[in-house]
C-alpha cells in the first residue's frame, strides 16, 4: 500500500493515523465508562490511571494527523459536491475541533494545577502551592462536557460508515479500511 493518499483512498499513513488514533481514543472513553460503571475498583484505577498519559499521545498524534490532512488535502478522496458532501465535511471539522481541544483543555488544566505532573512515568514537575485559577477554570467546565460530545459525534460518524457501507453499499468504508487497488 502506498503512502500517500490519492483521491480514490487513503494511505498507510492517514489510516494508521485514523486508526490508531480512534482505538486510542475507545480507551479514553471506555475508561471513564468503567470509572462512572464500576466505581472505586483495581480495574478502574488501572484505566483511569493511564487517562492522562494516552490523553497527551492523543494530543501528538491529533496534531500530527493535521498537519499530514492539510499536506495531502489535494489529493486525498474529495468530498461530494451538495449537502452531503458539505455534512461530511462539517462532521469531520467538527471531530477535529473536538479531539484538538478536550486535551488541550484537559493539559491546561493539569499546567495551571497544583498537582505533580507525571506522563508515562516520567516526572515533569513537581506540587506547587496553589492553582492558577484562569487556566484551569475553562477544563473544570468543559472537559467532560467536549469529551462526552465528542463520544456522541463519533457514534454518528461510525453510523455514517455503517450507513454507506450496507444501505448505500459505496465505497466509503473502503478507502479508510479496504484493500487497495493500486
Ligand atoms: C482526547 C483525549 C481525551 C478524552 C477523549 C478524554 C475524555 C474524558 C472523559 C469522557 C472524562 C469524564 C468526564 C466525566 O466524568 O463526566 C474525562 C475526565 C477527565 N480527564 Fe480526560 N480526556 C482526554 C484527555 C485528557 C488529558 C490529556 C488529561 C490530562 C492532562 C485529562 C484529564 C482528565 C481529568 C483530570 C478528568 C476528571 C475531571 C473532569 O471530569 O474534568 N483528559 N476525560
Ligand atoms: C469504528 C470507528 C470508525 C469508523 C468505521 C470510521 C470510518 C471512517 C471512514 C470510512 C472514513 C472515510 C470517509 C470519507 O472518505 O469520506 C473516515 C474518515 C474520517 N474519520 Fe473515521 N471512523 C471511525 C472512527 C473515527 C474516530 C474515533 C474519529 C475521531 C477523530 C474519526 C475521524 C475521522 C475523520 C476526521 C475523517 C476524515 C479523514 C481524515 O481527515 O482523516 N473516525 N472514517
Amino acid at each position: 500500500m502506498k503512502l500517500r493518499d490519492t483521491p480514490t483512498r487513503y494511505g498507510l499513513i492517514s489510516r494508521l493515523l485514523h486508526w490508531g488514533i480512534a482505538a486510542l481514543l475507545a480507551w479514553q472513553l471506555a475508561g471513564m465508562i468503567v470509572k462512572i460503571v464500576v466505581g472505586r475498583a483495581p480495574i478502574t484505577a488501572f484505566w483511569v490511571g493511564s487517562h492522562v498519559s494516552i490523553g497527551s499521545l492523543l494530543l501528538v498524534l491529533i496534531l500530527m494527523r493535521a498537519i499530514w490532512a492539510l499536506r495531502e488535502r489535494k489529493q486525498r478522496p474529495p468530498y461530494e459536491s451538495g449537502p452531503s458532501g458539505l455534512f461530511a465535511k462539517v462532521g469531520h471539522l467538527a471531530l477535529y475541533a473536538l479531539v484538538l481541544v478536550v486535551p488541550s483543555l484537559a493539559l491546561m488544566r493539569l499546567i495551571g494545577g497544583e498537582r505533580p505532573i507525571s506522563v508515562f512515568g516520567i516526572h515533569l514537575r513537581a506540587a506547587r502551592e496553589r492553582p492558577v485559577e484562569w487556566i484551569t477554570a475553562p477544563a473544570d467546565l468543559l472537559h467532560g462536557a467536549l469529551a462526552w460530545t465528542l463520544f456522541v459525534l463519533i457514534l454518528g460518524h461510525i453510523a455514517m460508515a455503517v450507513l454507506h457501507r450496507y444501505w448505500w453499499q459505496d465505497d466509503t468504508l473502503a478507502r479508510m479500511a479496504g484493500k487497495s487497488k493500486d
